[in-house]
C-alpha cells in the first residue's frame, strides 16, 4: 500500500510520494507493536469525568471533556475582563506558554497587538535576555502610565523555572509601583498544587491549577493555555470541542481511521526504516507558524531521548523538528530540502479559507511585464500556484510527504490539531518504547543554573 489517506471531520491529511511511501505489511507490523498502548489510552480516556481522570501520565487527553475546570477558567477570565485589563503578560516558557502563543496566533494573527482596536494586548516574558525583556517592561510601564490596567498571568508547572521566577519578580515590583493597594487582584497564578508557587500565592493571589499528571508540554488544555485565550476574547469551548473530537477519533480501533496512531507510524516508519531523522512541518500560512514551534517542542522534548523506558537501554534516539514556512522558507531552506540529503520527511499544512479580507493584484500596467499572469488575480490564487510547484517539486525529487488542510483557521480546528499531534506524539513514544512525558536533560539544565547561581561559581561547568 503506497497511499494511505486520513479523514477525519474538519481536516484531511495524505500521504504522498509513493516512492517512500509504506508498503501495507510494514504498517500492519508496526500497528500490532501499538494496539497494548492503545488501549492504555482507551483505559485512561474512560476514567474522564470520574476521580482517577488524571491519575496516570496520559492523563492530558482528559482535558477536554473537563467541563468543571473550563467554568472555573472562564469565570475567573470575566471577572478579570470586568476590570478592564488592556495588556496580558504571560510569564512562562515552554510548555507553559507555546501553546498559548501558537493559538493566539492562529486565530487572532502574529500582528494581533499592531491591529487598531486588539484588546487586551498579548506579551509574553519567556527569556532573561536583559534587552528584550528591558524592551517588555518598558512597553509595559508606558501602558501602565497611560492609566491602562494589565494582568501578569504566571504560567509554570513546577513553580520553579529560573527564567519565569526572574520575570514575576521584576513584572511584580512593576504592578506594585502602580497599583500599590490593589496589584494582587491584577495577578493569576497558574501551576500545580503540589508546587511552593502554589502555597506561596494562597490568600494573595487567583489560583489555577495544572492537574499533577499533566506535563507542561501537553498542557494547553489545561488553565496554563485556556486561562490566557479566554481573557483573549477565543471560545476555548470550542478549542476543547474540536480537541475533544479529535480525541474520539484518535481512540478508534481502526487505525486507518486513527489519525494519531496513523502518523505516528508513518512517523517511525520513516524514521526507522527510510532515514528521515528529520521531520519538518511545512506550514503555508504565517499565521499558523507558531502551531509549528509548539509541535517543535512537543516532539524535541517527547521522543529525543537517551534511554529506552523499560530496559534502560541507552539508544540517544529522536526525530529533528523543523519549521518552515511557505512561501517565505522556499527562498531560504527549500534548496536544501529538494537538493541535499535525503533525510527529511515534510507535514506540508495548508488552510483552504482564509478569514480576512480577500487580497488581490491590482492592475498596475507599469509592473504588469515584470511576471506574467499576476494581474488581478487573487493572493489565494497564487499561493495555490506556489503550493502547487512546491509539491511537483517534492515528488519530482522524491521526497516524503504528507499533507494536512484545514478547511478554516477556527478555535475548532485548531483544538482538533493541537489535540491530534499529542496523541501521535504518545503513541511515538510508545512505537519507539521511550517516556514522551519526562524531560531529564531540560531538568538537568534547570539544576545547574541554579546551582551556578547559588555557588556564583562556573567551576568545571562551563569550557568557555
Ligand atoms: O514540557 C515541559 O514540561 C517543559 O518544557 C516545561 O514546560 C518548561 O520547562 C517550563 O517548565 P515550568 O512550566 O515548570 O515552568
Amino acid at each position: 500500500m503506497n497511499r494511505l489517506n486520513f479523514f477525519y471531520e474538519g481536516a484531511m491529511a495524505k500521504l504522498i510520494g509513493p516512492e517512500h511511501g509504506i508498503s501495507k505489511e510494514e504498517l500492519e507490523q508496526e500497528t500490532k507493536r501499538l494496539r497494548p498502548y492503545l488501549s492504555r489510552m482507551q483505559q485512561t480516556a474512560a476514567k474522564a469525568d470520574t476521580p482517577s481522570a488524571y491519575i496516570d501520565e496520559r492523563a492530558s487527553i482528559n482535558l477536554p471533556v473537563d467541563e468543571e475546570r473550563r467554568k472555573q477558567v472562564k469565570q475567573l477570565a470575566r471577572d478579570k475582563k470586568r476590570r478592564g485589563v488592556e495588556c496580558l503578560v504571560v510569564i512562562g516558557i515552554g510548555g507553559s506558554n507555546l501553546g498559548t502563543i501558537a493559538v493566539k496566533d492562529a486565530l487572532l494573527g502574529k500582528l494581533y497587538n499592531q491591529l487598531p482596536g486588539a484588546t487586551p494586548k498579548i506579551l509574553f516574558a519567556d527569556t532573561v535576555d536583559n534587552d528584550y525583556i528591558a524592551d517588555l517592561l518598558n512597553v509595559v510601564e508606558h501602558t501602565l502610565k497611560k492609566g491602562k490596567k494589565v494582568l501578569l498571568n504566571v504560567v509554570t508547572k513546577t513553580g520553579t523555572t529560573t527564567e519565569t521566577v526572574a520575570n514575576f519578580e521584576l513584572f511584580l515590583e512593576i504592578l506594585r509601583k502602580y497599583y500599590p493597594e490593589d496589584y494582587a487582584d491584577y495577578i493569576v497564578i497558574t501551576t500545580d498544587k503540589n508546587s511552593k508557587l502554589w502555597k506561596l500565592a494562597e490568600d494573595r493571589f487567583d489560583r489555577l491549577e495544572i492537574p499533577h499528571r499533566v506535563g507542561g508540554r501537553y498542557s494547553v488544555f489545561s488553565p496554563a493555555g485556556l486561562f490566557p485565550l479566554a481573557m483573549l476574547g477565543l471560545d476555548i469551548d470550542k478549542l476543547c470541542e474540536g480537541a475533544k473530537a479529535m480525541r474520539e477519533v484518535c481512540l478508534k480501533e481502526k487505525i486507518s481511521q486513527n489519525p494519531a496512531a496513523l502518523s505516528a507510524l508513518i512517523q517511525y516508519i520513516q524514521e526507522t526504516k527510510k532515514g528521515k531523522c528529520i521531520n519538518v512541518n511545512f506550514i503555508f500560512s504565517w499565521d499558523l507558524k507558531s502551531l509549528g514551534d509548539w509541535y517543535r517542542q512537543l516532539m524535541g522534548e517527547s521522543i529525543g531521548k537517551e534511554a529506552q523506558k523499560l530496559t534502560g537501554e541507552r539508544v540517544n534516539l529522536g526525530i529533528t523538528p523543523v519549521v518552515a514556512v511557505g512561501s517565505v522558507d522556499l527562498h531560504s531552506l527549500a534548496q536544501l530540502f529538494l537538493a541535499g540529503p535525503n533525510d527529511k520527511y515534510t507535514s506540508f499544512i495548508r488552510v483552504l479559507t482564509e478569514n480576512k479580507q480577500s487580497l488581490k493584484v491590482p492592475d498596475h500596467p507599469e509592473v504588469d511585464t515584470l511576471v506574467e499572469d499576476l494581474r488581478g488575480r487573487s493572493f489565494s490564487q497564487i499561493m495555490e500556484a506556489i503550493f502547487g510547484g512546491t509539491v511537483a517539486a517534492y515528488l519530482e525529487n522524491k521526497r516524503p510527504s504528507t499533507l494536512t488542510l484545514f478547511p478554516e483557521k477556527s478555535e475548532y480546528t485548531i483544538g482538533q490539531w493541537l489535540q491530534w499531534k499529542m496523541m501521535e506524539m504518545m503513541y511515538l513514544g510508545a512505537l519507539y518504547e521511550v517516556n514522551p512525558f519526562d524531560q531529564s536533560k531540560v531538568d538537568d539544565y534547570k539544576r545547574v543554573t541554579i546551582e551556578i547561581l547559588k555557588t556564583n561559581s562556573y567551576a568545571g561547568k562551563n569550557p568557555y
